[in-house]
């Protein structure tokens, strides 16, 4: 087990880091049941076209990301675990936190996640194991791995895999560094992700709660406005990195998914989907 220290000093040179039982392995262990429950609840939700099923409220199956694969924003369990989780958050990065959002999948087999970059209220991010599935594997030590590409770059480098067991947790930089995995092999792993801001970086309080009144409340409640103040900041950085590697910034494109656009839409609700080049 690694000091506190050596965490931020290691997350400071390589922009993500591996944290050994973050979470107490009961813990997980309820949060994984939680979410294999909740998603058997959804589905009969949706199997028997029930009319009060709300996507927004109750989460769907599929995003831009994961298609078909159940994803719940803003869960108040999930929210709540975010708060929870903000204190040891602090400790092991080093940086004063704004908690903007959680958000949540049960992955199943085949599903990949695509090399991307997230969108700036991810500025600091968190993956954490909370359980899977694998009874259908042969190889019965499989553990199926996010890839981070740790120096940020637009020029699609190799990257390397971390694993997690559960209660495990990645802290990396999720608007900075390309992130990924590869085709899942077991039945179900379901992972939830806590995002957070920097306090003293370029957002400031901006994105307190992903601009919400509060948390554990649906996307209905974000407000527009400071999105896109939010969306402005973020191209201007983005812009300055892309220059640095000698890519045109109107070659990349994101600026043209302006504020009034579908693919705006599609910024403020997942990642940033410009934000790849691989
Ligand atoms: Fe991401």
């Amino acid at each position: 087990m690694k000091t506190q220290k050596e965490n931020i000093e290691f997350f400071k040179k390589h922009n993500y880091l591996l944290i050994k039982g973050f979470l107490p392995r009961n813990l997980a262990d309820f949060l994984y049941h939680y979410g294999k429950t909740y998603v058997l609840a959804a589905d009969v939700m949706v199997q028997t076209k029930f009319p009060r099923y709300n996507e927004e409220l109750h989460g769907a199956f599929g995003d831009q990301q994961v298609p078909n694969t159940f994803k719940r924003y803003g869960d108040p369990v999930m929210d709540a675990l975010l708060l929870y989780a903000q204190k040891g958050m602090e400790e092991n990065s080093g940086m004063k936190l704004q908690p903007t959002y959680s958000y949540w999948r049960l992955y199943k087999n085949g599903d990949i996640l695509r090399r991307h970059k997230d969108r700036p209220s991810c500025e600091i991010s968190t993956t954490l194991c909370l359980g899977y599935d694998i009874s259908n594997m042969k190889d019965k030590k499989y553990n199926w791995p996010m890839f981070v590409e740790e120096t940020g770059s637009y020029k699609g480098l190799p990257g390397k895999p971390v694993h997690m067991e559960p209660g495990d947790m990645i802290i990396y930089k999720g608007a900075l560094i390309d992130h990924w995995r590869e085709p899942f092999e077991g039945r179900n792993h379901c992972q939830v992700f806590l995002h957070y801001n920097n306090l003293e970086g370029p957002y400031g309080e901006i994105t307190k709660y992903d601009t919400r009144p509060f948390v554990a409340l649906p996307g209905d409640f974000v407000n527009i406005e400071k999105r896109k103040k939010v969306k402005a900041i973020h191209d201007d950085i983005i812009d300055g990195r892309l220059k640095k590697e000698d890519i045109n910034p109107e070659d990349y494109g994101h600026r043209k998914y302006g504020p009034n656009g579908e693919e705006y839409k599609d910024v403020l609700n997942g990642s940033d989907s410009k934000d790849k080049k691989s």
